[in-house]
């Protein structure tokens, strides 16, 4: 395939960026999306220019390093990850934009990266369990109904990739946080510290810029893990009950 691809390119956090035109030829319908980025990548050090900046890591839909904004939506057409989008999903002769994640908790480091270290300290303010340490208890020792250990992982599917934030018309990260505490609140190890971890994380996503749910269902629409929006209700229950409490 021949294609058209308008790349936003941004020298820095503070520079002004634009849409850059570029094409590329000869693409494989079995590349993945990233993969002709390296494609274009190789062209333009060949010629001596800069290269176009973008995250990956395990390029298997497991880490939520990478993520894209592709002819405006999040991840691309399919319901995966960047990395796992392959160029069989476009027409040859095709113009895509790629722009990175909009959203001010995101600021763009470099053309297609934003730093997402807000969702880190989101996690910091509550996302984790305090357990003593040693050996591994006995697994039968909490038992977990099967229903709450499916919904557990369910969540825990969560790869923090950002699509949700970018593709909510308030930049929230609800289905972000949302599946962060359904997580924990499912499983009995969660529940000690229950109340303060929902209060302390909302503050912290509230901090951090991300804007609230207006129950527009973009996010979850978006998410390469299929995350419900039923989790935004699982975290505004937990959140009334805290407040309450
Ligand atoms: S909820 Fe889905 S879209 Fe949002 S960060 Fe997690 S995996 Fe990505
Ligand atoms: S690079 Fe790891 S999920 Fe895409």
């Amino acid at each position: 395939m021949n294609l058209t691809l308008k790349i936003w390119r941004q020298a820095g956090p503070r520079h002004t960026g634009e849409l850059t035109t570029y094409k590329v030829q000869d693409i494989s319908e079995d590349m993945s999306f990233l993969e002709m980025l390296d494609v274009l990548n190789e062209e333009l050090i060949a010629k001596g220019e800069e290269p176009v900046a973008f995250d990956s890591d395990c390029r298997e839909g497991i880490c939520g390093m990478c993520g894209l904004m592709i002819s405006g939506e999040a991840h691309g057409p399919e319901r995966t990850t960047t990395c796992q989008l392959h160029m069989r999903s476009f027409s040859d002769g095709e113009v895509i934009t790629i722009e990175p994640w909009r959203a001010n908790a995101f600021p763009v480091i470099k053309d297609l990266v934003v730093d997402r270290s807000s969702f880190d300290r989101i996690i910091q303010a509550g996302g984790y369990i305090s357990v003593n340490t040693g050996a591994a208890p006995e697994a039968n020792a909490a038992p977990v109904p099967k229903p709450n250990a499916d919904r557990a992982f369910m969540a825990a599917e969560c790869i923090g990739c950002g699509a949700c934030v970018a593709a909510c018309p308030n930049a929230s990260a609800m289905l972000f946080m949302g599946a962060k505490v359904t997580h924990l609140s499912e499983l009995p190890q969660g529940q000690p510290e229950r109340s303060a971890r929902v209060l302390s994380m909302v503050d912290q996503h509230d901090a951090e810029g991300f804007g609230g749910c207006t129950n527009v269902g973009a996010c979850s629409r978006a998410c390469p893990k299929g995350i419900p929006q039923d989790v935004i209700s699982t975290l505004n229950k937990d959140l009334r009950t805290s407040l309450r409490g």
